[in-house]
């Protein structure tokens, strides 16, 4: 994956009509580049709609927002990874804060989510953030290292197989509130050399992303400052106009 990686994370935006009529947009402005990676995160209902009407473009690759980490069955409402592989994704987030906080989920079941991404070839991007008063108890690196530890817990180490990780502060997510770019670099520097002992000399090719009220404004300091190597970007990403000037960055 050619770096940086800009994720755009739709969240529960953009159904299968507008998300097309944005692709189709944002294709007709955004030629094919050669040094970074785009990725969509749409709705799960939009990613096949989305894969053929732009199927020449497969330098655009789209995610799926959540799996269920169990293949097929009684699970009412929810899709597995080999669903989202057949609609044309290769990327799966695990673990976004929303999951987390709104949801539920917990640190095991991220990382039954990573396991069956990658047993079905989906690549895992992994997000990880401590909250507000996590972060005000000065507990920052010990919960994004706790999520970091059990989201990857079922992957065989030295893990070599294809591995994105998120660093989104809750406290930034939708709130205007920024990481400054030296908050971020202290977090992804601690990510980074814990993926050390995880993937040995390979960790230094696991994109770290940041997240969390990314705009066009402050999209260059963020992804200049040290082990960020790509940006995961929620309200910014649904105007395609604020989206190009973030992914030409
Ligand atoms: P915002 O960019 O809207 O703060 O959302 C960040 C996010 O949650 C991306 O996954």
């Amino acid at each position: 994956m050619l770096r940086p990686v800009f994720a755009a994370n739709w969240k529960m935006n953009n159904g299968p009509t507008a998300a097309v009529e944005f692709m189709r947009s944002f294709i007709s402005v955004y030629p094919k580049q050669n040094d970074r990676t785009v990725i969509f995160f749409p709705p799960a209902l939009s990613v096949a709609p989305v894969r053929a009407a732009v199927r020449e473009r497969a330098d655009l690759l789209l995610g799926v927002q959540n799996i269920h980490w169990e293949a097929q069955g009684a699970f009412t409402g929810e899709i597995s990874a080999s669903m989202a592989r057949d609609a044309g994704a290769t990327v799966v987030l695990v673990g976004h804060s929303e999951r987390r906080h709104v949801f539920g989920e917990t640190d095991e079941e991220c990382g039954k989510k990573v396991v069956a991404a990658e047993k079905a070839g989906l690549t895992p991007m992994l997000c990880v953030g401590e909250k507000l008063e996590e972060r005000e108890r000065g507990e920052t690196e010990s919960v994004v290292l706790r999520q970091l530890r059990a989201g990857l817990s079922g992957l065989s180490a030295p893990h070599s197989g294809p591995l994105l990780i998120a660093y989104e502060p809750v406290w930034a997510i939708g709130t205007g509130k920024t990481a400054t770019p030296a908050d971020a670099a202290a977090v992804h520097r601690v990510l980074r050399a814990e993926l050390s002992a995880f993937a040995g000399e390979k960790a230094g090719r696991v994109p770290i992303l940041y997240g969390g009220s990314v705009n066009q404004g402050n999209a260059s300091a963020l992804l200049a400052a040290e082990n960020v190597d790509g940006l995961l970007v929620g309200g910014a990403s649904l105007d395609p106009n604020t989206w190009l000037s973030i992914t030409t960055a």
